[in-house]
Order: structure tokens, then sequence, then C-alpha cells
């Protein structure tokens, strides 16, 4: 069974502490795979444009938010299911000097509190493998998005090589994911909630060499700082080590990785 019993509660509490704190420490402000670099080219496979309405599901501290109004001049709106995130959001945002320019709201993103046909670009980075009910997301964001709107986001994916039910397990447990989706899966879900595919990009083998640099960052440059995140527990510390090593082996294996999507609403 590749499905864990963690629900947004237990998620809200990773991110609501130290485990939290720890994923910012070795992916900064934007917490996923690639940063800026990532959101630049997501941005510009959905072709962003400047005036348009962004909704970012699962926007975290907002910094998808605030890299795409700086950058793009957007409108920014954010959904985020822990309250501990969303003051960050409008915390750092007002410090970026960006007040007034995102609004954010709390809450789960498979019942958004959004009209209908109301934005022109639904963003999601490297967040939606934490969400339980994957099908439930994508047709709130069809509902969401306008006619002729992009869904646009990268996730965390069972890879295609596949994982066994133990493997699977033993990542999702460790990520607090209830599951992953995969690539495929993903495509099927937006066909089924009225959205034409334009991009399906598989980033695995990159994906791989990501998860290097963070078990480096860890075990070589950033010990002192992840062990005071956790309260100096040196056992947790190398359990991090050995699970990061685990996702390591199965994202060259090809059995964990990424993807990037894009999806139009017609
Ligand atoms: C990895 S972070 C997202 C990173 C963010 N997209 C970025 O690029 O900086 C995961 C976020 O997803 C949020 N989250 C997870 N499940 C959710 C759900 N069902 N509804 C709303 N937010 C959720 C968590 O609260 C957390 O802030």
């Amino acid at each position: 069974m590749k499905k864990t019993n963690v629900t947004l509660k237990d998620v809200s509490a990773v991110y609501s502490g130290p485990e939290g704190v720890l994923w910012e420490l070795i992916m900064g402000e934007q917490i996923h795979v690639g940063g800026f670099g990532s959101s630049m080219a997501l941005a510009q496979k959905a072709d962003i444009k400047e005036g348009q309405k962004v909704l970012d599901l699962c926007s975290a501290l907002g910094a998808g938010l605030r890299f795409l109004v700086k950058n793009f001049k957007v409108q920014g709106f954010g959904l985020d299911g822990t309250e501990h995130m969303v003051n960050e959001a409008v915390r750092r945002t007002e410090q970026d000097g960006l007040k007034g320019s995102i609004e954010y709201k709390l809450g789960d993103v498979t019942a958004i509190p959004w009209a209908e046909n109301n934005f022109d670009v639904v963003w999601g980075e490297d967040a939606w493998c934490y969400v339980v009910d994957k099908d439930k997301l994508i047709s709130e964001a069809a509902r969401v998005l306008k006619k002729g709107g992009t869904i646009s986001f990268t996730d965390w994916v069972e890879g295609p090589k596949g994982l066994s039910d133990e493997d699977a397990e033993r990542i999702n447990t460790f990520m607090k994911f209830p599951y992953m989706e995969s690539q495929k899966g993903y495509e099927a879900l937006l066909k089924k909630h009225g959205l034409t595919l334009k991009v399906s990009d598989d980033l695995t083998s990159e994906f791989a060499d990501y998860i290097q640099l963070y078990l480096d960052m860890v075990s070589k440059q950033l010990s002192f700082d992840a062990l005071r995140i956790i309260g100096w527990d040196m056992n947790m510390m190398q359990a991090i080590g050995g699970e990061m090593a685990f996702m390591l082996q199965k994202a060259r294996e090809g059995g964990f990785g990424r993807t990037r999507i894009v999806g139009v609403k017609e």
C-alpha cells in the first residue's frame, strides 16, 4: 500500500515546527527544488504575463508569489493550510515592500475559498505531494481558473521506474506525504477535469542532483545550524541523513522523481 495516514494536520505540524525550519535552512525561502531558476522555468513555460491574477496553492512563506510579483508584476493570491506559514508570508511580503500586492488566505487547497472562473493562473511548487485528495485539488484548481487559464506546477512524484510499496511507504513516512502522484497520474487528472496538457517534463535526473546537494549541505556545511534546529539531537541528525541517502538512491534509480506540468482550461 503506497498511502500513509498523513493528514493536513500532520503536515501543518511539520511546517509550524523544526522540520519546516530545517527545510528553509537547506532550500531557502522558496521551499522547492531549484529555487529562483525553477520558478523562472515554470513561469516561462506557463507564459506568465504582467497583470495576471495568480493563485499559489500551498503558498508557504509566499516566496513563490513574491518572485512572481517582483519579476512579472502579477496580482498575487496565496492559500496555505498552516497558520504559521500564512502569518510569515504576510510578514515577509511586507518586509519585501510588497504589502498590498498579495492576498493570503488560510485554508485547504481541496476547498479553495475563491469563486469560480477567477484566476488566469493556478500555481504550485513542490507542495501538492502533501495533499491527501489530489483529484479534488485539481478539480478545485480547474473550477477557479478562467477559461483559457493555466495550471502550472512542479511536484515530487513517484518516478518513471516506480517504487515498491515498501520504498514508497518509507519515503512518504519520512516526508509526511499521504501519497505521491506520478507524472502520468497528474496528466490523467488534468484530462479528467477538462484541462489540456501543454507541458509535461520529467525532472527526475536533476532532482537526484539536488537531493545530493541537500545531503551535502546538511552533512558538510550546515551541520551545526541543522543540529541547533533539531535540539542538538545527533541521533535524529543521523536518521535524517540516512533517509536522505535512501531518497537519493531511489531518485538515481528513477523511482522517486519530480515533474513540471502546465495545462490549460479550454
Ligand atoms: C514545501 S511547502 C510549499 C513551498 C512553496 N510552494 C514554495 O515554493 O516556497 C508545503 C506547504 O504546503 C502546505 N500544505 C500542505 N498541504 C496543504 C493543503 N491540503 N492545503 C493547504 N496547504 C497545504 C503546507 O502548509 C506548507 O506550507
